[in-house]
């Protein structure tokens, strides 16, 4: 199977968990667009969704499904979304699509945090995939030094302005292997918007599409 045939099926075996009358979160990406895919058959039988990006609000909207402004909620049963890296922890690197930050917002409501991935995602130790970092642009030099400090190589996204109106760097090199300490001491630094680091809230389960089909990782 091709590596978006993986992201088909686990995108398409996300659909078994959304419950009828529900607000769903939906991710950004190549395989939480497969899920919008999926989701768009049962549009009947949901209230609508929260999105994490306006790349997959067009497409939900596309499809007649309805977008809700997550202030308009109390709250969220379920958010699926893809990642770039999941260790077993089912901790994540997260933002390669630069949708981090509504991202982790709407992780931060939802009950459940299904992430969908193929193989190649799942890692040992974090910190292959570059670390992506939001930044406010007037920020990015400081941001850059600090992150350097901390034993990484920030390189600035070219032609990127993420949702948010800001920018992305980056940081390659790094050895995550804290990925508590290091999410918090990046989120620390003045400018940084969010880090894509997804440790203290993780994903509560993993659906892994291999050769073998999906499987489930709680
Ligand atoms: C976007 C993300 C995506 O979930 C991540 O980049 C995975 O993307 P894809 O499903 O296309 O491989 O974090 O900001």
């Amino acid at each position: 199977m091709t590596q978006d045939e993986l992201k088909k099926a686990v995108g398409w075996a996300a659909l078994d968990y959304v419950q009828p009358n529900t607000i769903v979160g939906v991710g950004t990406g190549t395989t939480a667009a497969h899920f919008i895919d999926a989701l768009a058959t049962r549009k009947d039988e949901i209230i609508g969704t929260v999105s994490s990006s306006e790349a997959s609000t067009e497409r939900l909207k596309s499809y007649g499904i309805p977008v809700f402004d997550l202030n308009e909620i109390d709250s969220l049963s379920l958010y699926i979304d893809g990642a770039d890296e999941i260790n077993l922890a089912l901790q994540m690197i997260k933002g390669g699509g630069a949708a981090l930050t509504r991202e982790k917002i709407i992780a931060a409501v939802a009950q459940t945090f299904i992430c969908i991935a193929d193989q190649s995602k799942q890692v040992d130790c974090l910190g292959h995939f570059p670390l992506p970092v939001e930044v406010i642009p007037m920020a990015q030099a400081y941001v850059s030094r600090e992150l350097v400090k901390l034993g990484g190589r920030p390189e600035y996204r070219k032609d990127i302005v993420t949702d948010n109106g800001n920018i992305i760097l980056d940081v390659y090199d790094l050895l995550i292997d804290d990925p508590d300490k290091l999410e918090v001491a990046i989120n620390a630094l003045p400018g940084v918007v969010t880090v894509g680091l997804f440790a203290k809230r993780g994903a509560d389960i993993a659906l892994i599409g291999d050769e073998n089909g999906v499987k489930k990782i709680i």
